[in-house]
């Protein structure tokens, strides 16, 4: 059976997820469906908001032509892996669906998992800062580096989902800028180990090319008002808005 024939097969029953794994020729590979981004409210007030401020932070990535993202995801993964970074290799691209190699377990299901030591967590995590720091100095950026859309495998940090487009809304500068805001922010709300996340962030600072790192905290100090109002009310704060405080708490001073 040819790969297109096993997944024609799949598709045929309906699937409960848009990205699922399956089993092909005895290797795993995972079959990813167009979807609809959820566009809500806070999008359109963020999209008025982008539009005054031009704040990198509040650009509107919403996926609004599914297959279109889905093909252009493809194309992206390609090009990204030319370029030699670890990204799933595309097996099979049609309007319908990606096929995808396997790359391992997200980092957000591997952060908490219990059979891997805090010395082999601390190596993974050294290894996250030092890749996407060499992505952010060659002059390349995620869009979005959640924990979940970062995986490890087989001594390697791969990145996927690369479906938000920052092309035509940011400069490259302004992107790396909003990515590494984003990879603090999801260090300090997902990972429950404050040496971890001090470690990372000490590695992915240095790592950094000095320029990029001196935008970074030029950016955050715009945001100085944001920092004083979350520490007056640290208290009532839900989770990701302490995180949004302890990033700009490291990066502004
Ligand atoms: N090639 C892959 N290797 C390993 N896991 C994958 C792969 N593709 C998808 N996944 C898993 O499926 C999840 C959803 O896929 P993703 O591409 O992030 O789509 P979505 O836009 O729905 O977030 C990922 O967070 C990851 O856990
Ligand atoms: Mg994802």
């Amino acid at each position: 059976m040819t790969l297109q024939q096993h997944i024609e097969q799949l598709l045929a029953q309906p699937q409960k997820n848009r990205a699922f794994s399956t089993t092909y020729n005895g290797e795993k590979i995972w079959i990813k469906l167009p979807a609809m981004g959820e566009s809500n409210m806070w999008h359109s007030v963020l999209k008025i908001l982008f539009k005054i401020t031009h704040n990198p932070l509040l650009a509107p990535t919403v996926v609004t032509n599914p297959k279109q993202s889905l093909k252009d995801e493809g194309l992206k993964l390609k090009h990204l892996d030319s370029l030699g970074i670890n990204v799933p290799k595309v097996l099979l691209a049609t309007d319908e669906y990606l096929a995808l190699s396997d790359c391992g377990t997200p980092l957000s299901i591997l952060i908490k998992k219990d059979n891997i030591t805090k010395e082999d967590k601390s190596q993974i995590f050294a290894k996250l800062a030092t890749t996407l720091a060499s992505m952010h100095n060659n002059q390349m950026y995620h869009s979005r580096p959640a924990l979940r859309d970062i995986t490890y495998h087989n001594g390697n940090i791969y990145f996927m989902d690369f479906e938000e487009n920052l092309e035509g809304i940011l400069t490259t500068e302004e992107a790396i800028l909003r990515d590494a805001m984003i990879f603090i922010h999801a260090l300090y709300r997902k990972v429950p180990d404050e040496k971890l996340i001090n470690q990372t962030l000490l590695i992915y600072t240095n790592s950094l090319h000095p320029n990029i790192l001196q935008n970074l905290k030029n950016e955050a100090q715009k945001y100085k008002i944001l920092y004083f109002l979350l520490q007056i009310c640290y208290k009532i704060l839900g989770k990701d808005a302490k995180a949004i405080f302890k990033t700009l708490n490291f990066l502004i001073f």
